[in-house]
């Protein structure tokens, strides 16, 4: 993991293989953004003439390098676009600072130490600047063979992240400041957790083997893990993880992994969908729908990052996340659509379509985690392909039992730089799950699926307690070109919304 250094030397004195710099949109071409005072004078105050002489706008993303002058101890200057320039007397806002850095920190793969002279006003600022280039500074080459992408390597063509990020014109000794540091660090390590996992191909990760991570983890961060395995779960009725696992090789997990504070006066229980590979079952999905399948289990792996994060950063809260881990494969043992399952619980559930399993495993953990009357629930997963139709690729979908905890929700991942949308939850669509043999089915209107599914599992919610529901379907993978602090492939969605959840809960400001 890249090291985060904070240096109170000039940007002009500071020995780095590149010093980053804002860049912004002015209104007759390319303004320097405050923070690089040090780095103009070494142009002679002609900095921005420069930048424009080579094409630079100061467009968000933008990265343009530049041979440093005498003057500078770093051979290189890189300069990031910032977008528009703020009003006068107001700064970038993070999300701005937080996408520049991690533009930045991605140009700089392959090199050992970016200094970052970027526009900070506050903790918070230095905080998102830290977040970004951290996140930023990400790779996923453990499958890549001769040493291919790691530092140190001969074979540079896929380069070893950024290793070290040091931060400029912060104040090393405010306690704000280093609180923001520590976070950033913190959280950065466990949004690569999430990330790590994603990537990972099924073959290798498999219920199985999530659940001994989880407790490796347990026992580096002093958390409790318990692992159901098949034969507990069977025991147990847990039928909808059952149904859905029963047709691999790899068999079902139900992990428990609690954070608790002795003096924490809430509980929040975080719910994760955990399918390692989804094929649809005997509801195969066609060819093109299956390639980025083994992120399906993107939920369970924020949730995952998220405890440890509690963890690392000792919440006065008591954080409990529920990990529903099964691989969904056709097979000979596989569920048939038509076959009903008797869920954790004993609800009943006629299994139209195989391959709306998530919501069959999600029940049984929503069931098992309403025994302990948590505060709040929140489940996360990559439920539907029509919450991806109604809001992209790159903004999750909200639902829950309660406006303002869904709002509170909205609001909390705007602050931390996740794009979302609140989705209503129609009571209209319940019928259509209505089955002829069962309590329920798993398969309602195709119109409004995303919603649908919501309904489902609202169903399984325990009276009385606050429920919220984000379906990341559409950010959890990441296939396009990388962007900001976002890489290709497994993203760690939801992971920042979910922390600053549980933060607020422990400051008594949510439920
Ligand atoms: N894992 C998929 C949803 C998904 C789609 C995740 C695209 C990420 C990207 C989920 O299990 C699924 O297959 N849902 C079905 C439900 C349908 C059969 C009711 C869907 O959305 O098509
Ligand atoms: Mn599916
Ligand atoms: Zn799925």
């Amino acid at each position: 993991m890249t090291a985060l250094t904070i240096s109170t030397s000039s940007a002009a004195t500071l020995r780095a293989d590149a010093v980053v710099i804002g860049v912004a949109k002015g209104e007759k071409g390319p303004v320097v953004a405050p923070g690089a005072e040090a780095v103009d004078k070494a142009f002679d105050g002609k900095l921005a003439a420069v930048l424009e002489t080579l094409g630079a706008s100061g467009g968000e993303g933008e990265v343009t390098k530049l041979h440093a002058p005498s003057g500078l101890k770093a051979p290189v200057v890189l300069a990031v676009g910032l977008g528009e320039a703020p009003a006068k007397g107001d700064g970038f806002d993070t999300e701005t600072l937080r996408r520049a850095a991690g533009s930045a920190a991605r140009a700089l793969s392959g090199s050992k130490k970016g200094a970052f002279a970027l526009p900070v006003t506050s903790a918070e600022d230095a905080g998102a600047v830290a977040e970004g280039a951290l996140l930023g500074a990400y790779a996923f080459n453990t499958y890549r063979s001769n040493g291919n992408g790691k530092a140190g390597s001969k074979k540079n063509d896929k380069k070893a992240p950024l290793a070290e990020v040091a931060l400029l014109g912060g104040k090393s000794r405010d306690k704000a400041f280093k609180a923001a540091m520590e976070r950033a660090s913190a959280l950065a390590a466990e949004v690569h957790r999430a990330r790590d996992l994603i990537n990972t191909p099924s073959n290798d990760l498999t219920p199985k083997s999530f659940a001994a991570a989880t407790q490796a983890a347990a026992k580096e961060f002093g958390l409790k893990a318990e692992v159901m395995d098949e034969k507990a779960l069977t025991k147990g009725g847990y039928g909808g993880l059952m149904g859905v696992g029963q047709g691999s090789a790899n068999p079902p997990r139900l992990v428990r992994l609690a954070w608790t504070h002795p003096k924490a006066k809430k509980t929040v229980a975080l719910v994760g969908k955990g399918i390692t590979y989804d094929s649809g079952g005997i509801s195969l999905k066609p060819a093109g729908h299956n390639e980025t399948m083994k992120c399906d289990m993107s939920g369970a792996a924020a949730v995952f990052a998220t405890v440890v994060a509690a963890a690392r950063l000792g919440l006065q809260v008591n954080v409990t996340g529920w990990l529903a881990l099964a691989e969904n494969m056709p097979s000979g043992t596989a569920t048939r659509p038509g076959d009903v399952l008797s869920m954790y619980g004993g609800k009943t559930v006629e299994v139209l379509n195989t391959d709306a399993e998530g919501r069959l495993v999600l029940a049984d953990a929503i069931t098992r985690a309403c025994e302990e009357k948590p505060d709040a629930l929140v489940d996360v997963a990559t439920l539907t392909g029509a919450m991806v139709l109604a809001l992209g690729n790159r903004t999750f979908g909200i639902m829950a039992n309660d406006d303002a905890y869904r709002t509170a929700i909205h609001e909390i991942a705007d602050e931390v730089g996740e794009q979302s949308w609140p989705m209503p939850m129609p009571a209209e669509l319940r019928k259509g799950m209505d089955s002829p043999v069962a309590d329920i089915a798993n398969m309602g209107e195709r119109m409004g699926g995303g919603l649908v599914a919501g309904l489902f599992l609202k169903e399984f919610v325990a009276d009385g307690i606050t429920w919220a529901h984000l379906d990341i379907a559409g950010p959890a993978f990441h296939e396009g070109a990388p962007y900001g602090y976002t890489p290709k492939g497994g993203t760690g969605s939801s992971v920042r919304t979910l922390l600053r959840l549980v933060e607020r809960t422990a400051a008594g400001d949510l439920a």
